[in-house]
């Protein structure tokens, strides 16, 4: 992520979504396996592709060993927003069908891959995953006061924030309900745990808000709960259900662990210098809302003393003023490489836990996802 990369991949970006029309184009024949997997779960996704689908074809090669299971997930995905009222089934269906990379089923499955072979479980699971995933997604957004979600308005911005919570309840609801259906207690528990541990997280980061003193440590802990968690668990389910043992079990949670927290890190960076198109949601709201990403933590570490006055007064002061009033202050130190490089660390410590595995496409493709959830754009 650093600025010459920045804007080789800028301009790669760029081609994609032009690309992305062509791509558009040829949705229906097939072309493009994420967004007609989509449109075999849900024949009206046809009429909203939409550019950004350029984007997801940049993730095409790296669910090729998954492919067919991830479809069956969107049928289930499909299957699982229904209602017997029909002014609930475009609300339910919005958060999901557009734009989501699908990144934790994806994990989930190339992890069950590795390991062994994709059954039903996984498919069940997996869906399970994005259903919780997406539940988050719908919160987080009241909190961030986010109008622009997977390049789609908001559920909150659509309606308001009485829906959101409601819808989001709904997709927990039905996701627990759906990981009943294995009977298998620790999947249960696996999943509870994990969804719990996001809400902690997004907890401990509201409550830490304006927190200027909150150190590195704390906040990549704050990480672990509300990303990692999910990463995580996807990536042990996978394997546990494909026959892993305890020992590669373990690794793929630390993969997943490792992976989630690079994202993050990546997700922070994208929040002050990603392009809000190509990101398809509306960035800039961690300054906004007071959270000290690791940017802003790394500038106060390293500033001197008669700059630390005028940095929190920015940091603190009117919110719709501090993103561009902090921007010349991060230029000028070493934040942008320094956010870069741990999310590199976190990368390598990601792909080191894929040693247990014996060689294979998933492998492969799970190390991509490594480089993926740092380099990316969107
Ligand atoms: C967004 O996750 C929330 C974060 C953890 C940063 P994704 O970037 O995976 O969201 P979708 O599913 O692709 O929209
Ligand atoms: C991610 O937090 C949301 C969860 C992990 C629940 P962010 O607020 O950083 O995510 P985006 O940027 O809105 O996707
Ligand atoms: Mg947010
Ligand atoms: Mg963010």
């Amino acid at each position: 992520m650093d600025s010459t990369s920045t804007m080789r991949t800028e301009a790669t970006s760029r081609n994609n979504v032009n690309n992305g029309h062509r791509a558009c184009e040829s949705i229906a024949s097939d072309a493009h396996p994420i967004a007609a997997n989509r449109i075999a779960a849900n024949p009206n996704a046809a009429n909203m592709a939409q550019p950004q689908d350029a984007s997801q074809a940049v993730l095409e090669h790296l669910y090729g060993p998954i492919a067919q299971a991830l479809g069956e997930i969107e049928k289930q995905l499909n299957e699982q927003l229904q209602s017997p009222y029909e002014s609930l089934v475009p609300l339910l269906r919005h958060g999901t069908q557009l734009g989501g990379k699908r990144l934790r089923p994806a994990m989930l499955l190339l992890a069950a891959t590795a390991v062994g072979q994709v059954n039903q479980t996984h498919v069940v699971l997996g869906t399970v995953i994005e259903m919780v995933h997406t539940a988050t997604l719908i919160h987080d957004d009241v909190l961030d006061e986010a109008t622009t979600r997977r390049h789609v308005p908001t559920i909150n911005a659509l309606h308001d924030n009485h829906t959101s919570i409601l819808l989001g309840d709904f997709l927990f609801a039905q996701a627990f309900r759906l990981t009943a259906t294995l009977d298998d207690v620790q999947a249960c528990r696996w999943i509870g745990d994990a969804a719990k541990n996001v809400c902690v997280g997004e907890l401990r980061q509201v409550l830490d808000r304006d927190t200027i003193d909150l150190d590195e440590e704390t906040y990549l802990d704050i990480l672990r709960g509300k990303t990692a968690e999910l990463c995580s668990v996807a990536c042990r389910m996978g394997a546990r259900h494909a026959g892993g043992s305890d020992e590669v079990v373990d690794a793929l949670a630390e993969f997943g662990n490792s992976i989630g927290i690079a994202f993050q890190i990546a997700d922070d960076y994208l929040d002050l210098w990603g392009d809000d198109q190509t990101v398809g949601k509306t960035l800039g709201t961690d300054l906004e809302q007071g959270k000290m990403t690791l940017p802003l933590i790394r500038l106060l570490d390293t500033c001197s003393d008669e700059d630390r006055d005028e940095i929190v007064s920015i940091i603190t002061g009117p919110s719709e003023q501090r993103i561009e009033k902090i921007r010349p202050w991060l230029d000028r130190c070493d934040a942008k490489q320094y956010t870069s490089d741990t999310a590199t660390r976190f990368q390598a410590t990601a792909v080191s836990a894929l040693d247990v595995l014996q060689d294979s496409a998933a492998k492969e493709c799970l190390r991509a996802i490594a480089k993926f959830a740092v380099d990316r754009r969107f």
